[in-house]
């Protein structure tokens, strides 16, 4: 039986996770939730597969002994797409992934045109391709890898000012496209991108609406954890790979999402 005061497991590169953890907390606001942000390994969308395989599913396996998660997210396309199904096979708790808003994004578009904005790890993978085959319904999906915002994103929860060159850059590249004037639906397939939806949807101009997936991944834990119960024994608290300092300023946006304990994670 689940204990009570077994923690969610929220893993992420970065802080894009608290777009998940935002979710969450509507959902299940008592679950006891351990946030760990790969800092030291961010970011991930610029490495290759393999480098994200191997550091996912070492720093899962061991974040999992130590922590004894009822469950882990992987808040973050990028490790989903690549690792999600190697994660499965090592660890004996339940995985939900993060993947592209590929299908609610077709039901949704009026033009038959949407854009996706994820990193450039994320846009070339066949699991991306497989959704757009599987639920894309004729759509045509225009992809852009846009790094600069994983960044933006973070300087952003650190309270510093918003690189507006990266939202413009970002735009420009779906626009650009072949095609891309038609775009009305933007996928945003990377959990740092919601954190800037304001700044975009700025850009992109009010006819073109975003879908993401992180209510459906709270409903997703919300789901598999039915019928436990939830009781904290301690606060929830973040931990990073990198250097505390470094995290320091990142605690407003942490309190905001009611964690108020960052902690170093010491996993090599
Ligand atoms: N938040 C991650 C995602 O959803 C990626 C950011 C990174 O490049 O590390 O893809």
């Amino acid at each position: 039986m689940t204990e009570a005061s077994s923690p969610i497991l929220l893993f992420d590169s970065g802080v894009g996770g608290l777009t998940v953890l935002a979710e969450l907390r509507k959902l299940l606001p008592d679950a006891p939730v351990i946030y760990a942000a790969d800092e030291a390994g961010l970011p991930y969308g610029t490495k290759s597969e393999a480098q994200i395989a191997a550091r996912v599913a070492g720093l899962l396996g061991r974040m999992s002994e130590r922590y004894r998660p009822r469950l882990a997210c992987i808040a973050c396309n990028t490790a989903s797409t690549i690792a999600l199904g190697m994660v499965r096979e090592v660890l004996e708790i339940p995985i939900v992934g993060t993947v592209p808003a590929i299908k609610p994004a077709a039901s949704m578009t009026r033009t038959g045109t949407i854009g996706l904005l994820g990193t450039e790890a994320t846009i070339r993978q066949a699991y991306v391709d497989n959704l757009e085959a599987e639920f894309g319904n004729g759509s045509r999906l225009l992809r852009h890898a846009a790094p600069g915002l994983v960044e933006t994103a973070e300087a952003k929860l650190r309270g510093e000012l918003v690189d507006s060159s990266s939202i413009d850059a970002a735009v420009a590249g779906l626009r650009d496209m072949e095609g891309g004037e038609q775009i009305d639906t933007v996928v945003l397939a990377c959990t740092h991108f919601p954190l800037l939806e304001h700044e975009l949807g700025e850009v992109f101009g009010p006819d073109v609406r975003f879908v993401h997936g992180a209510e459906g991944i709270a409903r997703r834990i919300a789901f598999l954890t039915q019928g436990q119960d939830f009781a904290r024994d301690c606060p929830d608290f973040a931990v990073t790979t990198g250097a505390l300092e470094a995290f320091e300023p990142l605690r407003a946006a942490f309190a905001a999402h009611g964690i108020n304990e960052l902690q170093a994670f010491q996993s090599f």
